[in-house]
């Protein structure tokens, strides 16, 4: 997730680019960019860090007048955030200058194509890659419109690309799939955003893009056409948001679009993660296949929302690979003297990268020469820098202070990692390792339909609002969700919330439950063991003693309605990967109840989103 912008029209084009890159910058501010056509050539600066970096670079080395331009605020994918890395990227020659945003799924074997033409490239990103490609088609006698549509055709995965030619002046480019685009359309002047934030003080009339189009602006005019050069017509509409909600996409909160932005977090987390062969590949992996094979113990550790990924991420990895876990507070970690050797694999969940109690317990694992694996949101952060491999997922920045796409992707990084590692180990099949890669693929679909139910659940969280107290049960891996729904509603709700693994509900937390006391129980998909069975007899013991049970189960499960005060359905999903689906109306719930209640969402009292002091 980035922030792209682009101009054409009678006003100074820096000016209008670097606001729009301001109002983006909650899309990413690990490095910025902007690139004018000014006198037959591109004028480009960049630099590593925030906006304000790139502002202060412009003012001790101004840009030449222009009225055509592009910028970029990066969320960094392929690549650290430093200045070679930041966008725009030119091409060989230095006539093409372009942005993205999004994953090039492809770009090493269309790297290695141009490496063996003799391409140099600076960068290592997907997207210098982007510009070369896009150049050649240029120099080969296409125009910047037609070589858009021509290199295109050539890409794999999600992106949004924003280009201008030097020897083009009154022209910008952009093309997209799966990744957001919209147009700002003015008088004498147009727009390319991210979202309508980057040109609204400009413009209020935007038009949206179908996937798979490229259009063209100039000063008077917006062409949409598809890869394949037909002429296409874009949807015109009228934006009525003011600033603060264009940010959020039209949302209250930062927390509530996040939530909605899960499908597109999940798949762009999934996105290249198979070789053209089939197999498993995970990012930056500095562990051999060899010393993975040697691991013989694993321990996640992690903190909040992040450790309770790592709970679920136990069945997954025990499950797939044989490999005993053991999931830990990183806070507590350290202070036990915990048993690592050489062979202990320590993974450490962390979706700042930057929170202080998991940073000195990832220190002290490697002290014990224990190999540490990070899995992580934020490239280029302290604790995948002291680790001996990453995963990263692919949310993009989370604004929101309580965790949601950020956990979700995590979750999806850590069925990832487990499949890699039975590969790797062989105790599992290709088979077989293939046919949960495709169910996670279906996964953003399935999110997809419980966020269309979304009212459903805001009806029964209105039902709430004057609740005191909320109990979560779960089983097997949904008893780590009814620890994260409860620690959501603790969070921005400010309300008593509990999650237990309901077989324990007898050995103590029932004395809990009085008449009226909701309990929302996860429901297990049915299947060949007990659990689903032990599960009802969980609900049937609360509701015997006068609890409101609020059932998520996944569609055709009628044996749970007699039981159920109140029904929310989820896909039909295996038993591992139910956390993925489960967990989005626990948000959903949290986030509404909180909002009736008037609390700041986004920022809750005394939490921060990075906790860097231990
Ligand atoms: C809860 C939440 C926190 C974080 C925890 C760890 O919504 O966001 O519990 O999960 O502070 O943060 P990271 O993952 O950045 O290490």
């Amino acid at each position: 997730m980035c922030g792209i912008v682009g101009y054409v029209g009678t006003q100074q084009a820096q000016g209008v680019v670097i606001e729009g890159l301001r109002r983006l910058e909650y899309r990413g501010y690990d490095s910025a960019g902007v690139a004018l056509v000014a006198d037959g050539a591109i004028a480009s600066d960049k630099r590593a860090g925030k906006l304000a970096n790139l502002e202060k670079a412009i003012i001790d080395a101004p840009l030449p007048a222009s009225t055509t331009g592009i910028g970029h605020t990066r969320w960094a994918t392929h690549g650290a955030p430093n200045d070679p890395n930041a966008h725009p990227h030119l091409g060989r020659t230095g006539r093409v200058a372009l942005v993205h945003n999004g994953i090039i799924e492809n770009f090493a074997s269309l790297r290695a194509g141009l490496e063996a033409e003799g391409h140099d490239l600076l960068s290592e990103t997907d997207t210098e890659v982007a510009a070369h490609l896009l150049e050649r088609e240029v120099l080969a006698g296409r125009d910047l419109t037609e070589a858009m549509q021509a290199m295109c055709r050539a890409l794999e995965g999600a992106f949004t690309l924003v280009a201008v030619d030097a020897e083009d002046p009154d022209r910008v480019v952009a093309a997209r799939r799966n990744s957001p685009l919209v147009v700002g359309i003015g008088e004498g002047e147009n727009f390319l955003g991210s979202d309508v934030a980057a040109f609204i003080e400009h413009t209020r009339e935007a038009m949206e893009l179908d996937q798979d189009q490229v259009v063209t602006i100039t000063r008077d005019g917006v062409a949409v056409s598809g890869f394949d050069g037909t002429p296409a017509e874009g949807r015109r509409y009228h934006v009525d948001w003011d600033l603060t909600a264009a940010e959020k996409d039209g949302y209250d909160w930062f927390m509530r679009k996040e939530i909605f932005e899960q499908p597109r977090a999940l798949a762009d987390s999934l996105l290249g993660r198979r070789t053209p062969t089939g197999e498993l590949q995970l990012d930056e992996m500095r562990l051999s296949d060899d010393e993975l094979r040697d691991i013989d113990k694993m321990i996640i550790i992690a903190a909040g929302t992040s450790f309770y990924a790592g709970m679920v991420a136990k069945y997954a990895i025990e499950h797939w690979t044989r490999i005993p876990v053991e999931v830990e507070l990183a806070s507590e970690f350290r202070y036990r003297d915990p048993i690592l050797t050489q062979s202990t694999l320590v993974v450490a969940i962390s979706q700042s990268g930057e929170t202080a109690d998991t940073l000195q317990a990832i220190r002290h694992a490697r002290v014990q020469r224990s190999k540490v694996l990070a899995i992580c949101n934020t490239n280029g952060s302290t604790i995948p820098r002291e680790s001996d491999g990453v995963i990263y997922t692919h949310a993009g920045p989370e604004i929101g202070v309580a965790s949601t796409k950020g956990y979700l992707t995590q979750l999806i990084a850590c069925y990832l990692l487990a499949l890699y590692l039975a590969q790797v180990k062989g105790t599992r099949y290709g088979d077989e390792i293939s046919q949960v890669i495709d169910q996670l693929e279906e996964m953003p679909g399935h999110v997809q339909t419980v966020l269309d139910r979304a009212d459903q659940v805001y009806a029964l969280a209105q039902e709430h609002v004057g609740t005191r107290s909320v109990l979560f049960l779960g089983r097997h891996a949904g008893y780590p969700v009814a620890l994260e729904g409860a620690l959501k509603l603790k969070e921005i709700a400010y309300l008593h919330a509990e999650g237990f693994a309901a077989g324990e509900l007898k050995h103590g937390p029932i004395a809990l439950i009085e008449d009226g006391l909701p309990v929302l129980c996860i429901v297990p998909p049915r299947g060949r063991d007990q659990l689903h069975d032990k599960m009802i007899s969980g609900i049937q013991e609360v509701r015997a003693r006068g609890a409101r049970t609020i059932c998520l189960a996944e569609e055709g499960d009628d044996s749970i309605t007699p039981y159920a005060d109140a029904m929310i359905r989820l896909p039909n999903v295996p038993v591992l990967l139910q956390p993925l689906v489960a967990v989005v109306p626990l948000q959903l719930f949290a986030c509404e109840i909180a909002t009736a209640l008037g609390h700041d969402v986004d920022q809750p009292r005394n939490l921060a989103k990075s906790v860097t002091v231990e």
